[in-house]
């Protein structure tokens, strides 16, 4: 079965191809398209942009990936959650060929995505496992007892991880986006220097909370730092021979906080449920700080659970995890006709 993932749901266009063969999976091709540069002198993702941007390029790379193949077997397109107009792009594509190549189509959660990323290079995932959604938009623990059952066991009550680490930068002047920015001055600061909030480590639940922590650096810079936003920014005390060591000594203190976070709620979740398999899956997973320190805790709690780190290509959004949820899919026959298809910017996972 040849499968072509089709993502669009934010600012990557991404398409895929995807050869699955005796349930071995073999990814042809994965090309990427990042809007950053676009939306890097907005200080954010615009939609709209987005949504022109994925437009100018999919027909070009539609040509690219196919290259003269034959017409793939199905069609897997991320239909929700993400940015409405961005989405469409991607389902009114897939809608598009369905129709011409009388293919059928696969609608696929792009959580979903972020989870089957894993299966495309690790071959046996015992069940049951526990998948750690950490991205831009969501923060989330789910349980999978079998392929595409999901069961919402924690998840964020304000900011995602992704989001924070996105704002932290913008606190402190870092380009866009932060998270990636944060984690390279991290590496040069003392994760000890200051001691920042590890909001709701200690609560029952499985629950996650980033906002106050971003606060708590707000506070902390406003402090130290001059700010205005037109300026970088100066020492209050007039001081600036200590910024560059100011700067990443906060984002390592950030960065840990989260970390510990994040760390203790999934072991504390991997513990519960008794899990077989620990999974990662978003943006925040290419975190290398965060994905060394899972594994020593995982190893050091919970020696028979397995673990492996997902390889950084595969943490940020690409069409390769569409097309590998949708195989999964389409094994169940779980098409649905092209005129139906509809894209859903709130859909949930679970
Ligand atoms: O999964 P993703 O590519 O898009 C969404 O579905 O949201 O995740 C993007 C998020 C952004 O917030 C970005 O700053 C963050 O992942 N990110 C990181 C790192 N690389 C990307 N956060 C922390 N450390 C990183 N190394
Ligand atoms: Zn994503």
């Amino acid at each position: 079965m040849l499968i072509l993932g089709v993502e669009t749901s934010c600012d990557e266009t991404s398409l895929a191809l995807l050869k699955a063969k005796c349930g071995k999976l073999e990814l042809q091709k994965n090309l990427i398209f990042s809007q950053i540069k676009t939306h890097a002198k907005y200080g954010g993702v615009v939609p709209e942009v987005a949504a022109r941007a994925h437009v100018e390029k999919i027909a070009m790379m539609l040509k690219d990936v196919l290259g003269k193949k034959t017409k793939p077997d199905v069609i897997a397109v991320t239909a929700g959650p993400g940015l409405a107009t961005a989405l469409l792009v991607g389902v009114e594509t897939a809608r598009t060929l369905g129709y011409l190549w009388k293919k059928p189509v696969v609608a696929v959660n792009h959580l979903a995505g972020h989870i089957y990323a894993n299966w495309l290079y690790s071959k046996q995932i015992a069940f049951p496992a526990l998948c750690l959604i950490i991205s831009g938009g969501h923060t989330e623990l789910v349980i999978m007892k079998k392929h595409l059952k999901y069961k919402l066991i924690g998840q964020t009550r304000d900011d995602a991880a992704g989001e924070c680490f996105d704002k932290v930068g913008k606190i402190l002047g870092l380009p866009y986006p932060g998270g990636p920015e944060v984690a390279k001055r991290a590496t040069q600061g003392d994760t000890k220097a200051i001691k920042f909030p590890r909001p709701m480590i200690d609560s029952p639940d499985f629950d996650f909370s980033f906002s106050g922590l971003k606060t708590a650096i707000l506070y902390y810079t406003k402090n130290h730092f001059k700010i205005d936003s037109s300026t970088p920014l100066r020492f209050a005390r007039n001081d600036n021979t200590k910024k560059d060591k100011i700067i990443a000594d906060i984002c390592a203190s950030f960065q840990q906080a989260c970390i510990d976070v994040i760390i203790t709620k999934t072991i504390a979740a991997a513990k519960k449920y008794k899990v077989k398999t620990i999974l990662l899956g978003g943006g925040v997973a290419a975190n290398s700080e965060l994905q060394k320190q899972l594994k020593i805790a995982i190893t050091d709690n919970l020696p028979k659970t397995k673990y492996t780190a997902l390889p950084v290509e595969y943490c940020g959004d690409n069409a390769a995890m569409i097309a590998a949820a949708g195989y999964f899919h389409a094994l169940k026959k779980q098409f649905i006709p092209w005129e139906k298809i509809n894209a859903d910017p709130n859909w949930d996972l679970a």
